[in-house]
């Protein structure tokens, strides 16, 4: 360690990036119409003042990867097209792709339709390092930017409270982000860890700031423009993956999976008594009409669960498996508070109310240590194995 100390004190002037020393990463999906203009606009504006390269990850279905080394032959600048066979993890997949293969000091990531103004990307990474920031942000919220292309009401709609949700669930983690659902960023390679990120579909940027935690972000303003050609590849079915991906990452920790666990334990109540409002005015006897309603309830939380809390720990087991463990433990759960009321209230002279709160906080905790331990956590390999022998 104390060899490189003296090194380590010029490392402000190496940490100045070589000329030259931006990768521009492309997430492409169909571009072929757009391909040719982006990368004259990247030769317009960006090599004379910030050389570059950049980089195409493709998962098109279309002519995009020949376009492309097509009109690389006219740029001053390497053009490379990473394709990949299996679009793992959509357009996020394809940036945590670029980011892994550049090796330039700084990258930017920014789309491929021309909706973002390439004249920018020197600006982000002179921002960058006069603000020492590992992230800057190009941001459609602060003054001088704007979201012009976000075509129609619906979109902006849709965009503004998708903002608000994710800055509403990480407060701290997105503070200095005004647009934390922004497709055009710079990030410095040191502060990318790669390995810990998760992408699931568009919002690549807030996976980012809330995996790697760059130490200092900074914001630049754009002006998001009209798509030049083409549609956006954005659906319905990408609004619920970001929904998706907001509850991996915000319960990402066991005391906020808990916590989620309490939320959809509580949301289960709903569709518990609507069945037995249902069940009982068919004409069913209350008692079973209770012990059935309560499957309702359980198999909500199931789901729910199931898509929100559990999602990548559900490879283990099948589903029925994985329900019947559930269920299980959720009428258990109704068995052993009976008794365990009774026993605080007889043994530990507790009131009937403070003994059911405690019984509730006792059983709860238990389900979730129960479902944690015995529907998801993964099998240990040694007991297989030896099994096996
Ligand atoms: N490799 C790859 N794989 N690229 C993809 C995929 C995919 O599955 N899906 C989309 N892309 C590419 C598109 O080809 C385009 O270059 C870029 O990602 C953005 O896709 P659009 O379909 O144009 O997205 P948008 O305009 O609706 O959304 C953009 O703006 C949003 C802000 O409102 C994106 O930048 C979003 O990330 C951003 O949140
Ligand atoms: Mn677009």
């Amino acid at each position: 360690m104390s060899e490189y100390t003296a090194p380590a004190q010029g490392l402000d002037a190496v940490e100045v990036p070589e000329p030259g020393a931006v990768t521009i990463v492309v997430p492409t999906f169909n571009e072929s119409a757009n391909v040719r203009r982006l990368l004259h606009q990247i030769t317009e504006s960006v090599p004379a003042r910030l050389p570059c390269e950049v980089l195409f990850v493709d998962d098109s279905t279309d002519d995009t990867p020949e376009v492309v080394r097509e009109a690389a032959r006219d740029c001053p600048f390497p053009v490379a097209v990473l394709h990949r066979e299996e679009p793992v993890g959509g357009l996020g997949g394809a940036v945590v792709e670029g980011l892994r293969a550049a090796t330039s000091e700084w990258i930017v990531v920014m789309d491929g339709d021309c909706q973002h103004p390439p004249s920018l990307v020197p600006e982000l990474v002179a921002t960058g390092e006069r603000a020492n920031a590992g992230l800057v942000v190009a941001s459609r919220y602060v003054e001088g930017g704007s979201r012009a292309g976000l075509a129609g009401g619906y979109r902006v709609a849709v965009s503004r409270g998708a903002t608000w949700l994710a800055k509403a669930l990480f407060p701290r983690r997105l503070h200095g982000i005004s647009d934390p659902m922004s497709g055009f960023f710079a990030v410095r390679r040191s502060a990318v860890t790669a390995d810990v990120l998760k992408p699931l579909g568009y919002k690549i940027l807030l996976e980012l700031a809330v995996r790697s935690r760059p130490r200092q972000v900074a914001e630049v303003p754009f002006v998001f423009r009209d798509r030049f050609a083409g549609e956006s590849k954005s659906t319905a079915r990408e609004g619920f993956r970001f929904l998706r991906h907001l509850a991996g990452l915000r319960t990402a920790s066991p005391v906020a999976r808990m916590v989620g666990f309490g939320l959809i334990g509580a949301s289960g109540f709903v569709p518990n008594l609507v069945g037995l409002w249902a069940l009982t005015v068919l004409g069913m006897h209350y008692l079973p009409a209770e012990i059935l309603a309560n499957q309702f309830g359980v198999a909500w939380n199931f789901l729910l669960i199931e898509q929100l809390l559990f999602r990548d720990r559900r490879a283990h087991r099948r589903w029925w498996d994985r329900l019947g463990r559930f269920a299980l433990l959720a009428n258990a759960d109704l068995l052993l508070r009976i008794p365990l009321i009774a026993l605080l209230v007889g043994r530990f002279g507790m009131g009937a109310l403070p003994a059911t709160a405690l019984a509730l906080v006792m059983t709860f905790v238990l389900r979730f240590v129960g479902t944690e331990a015995l529907v998801y956590l993964p099998r240990r390999r040694g007991s297989r194995a030896r099994r096996a022998v």
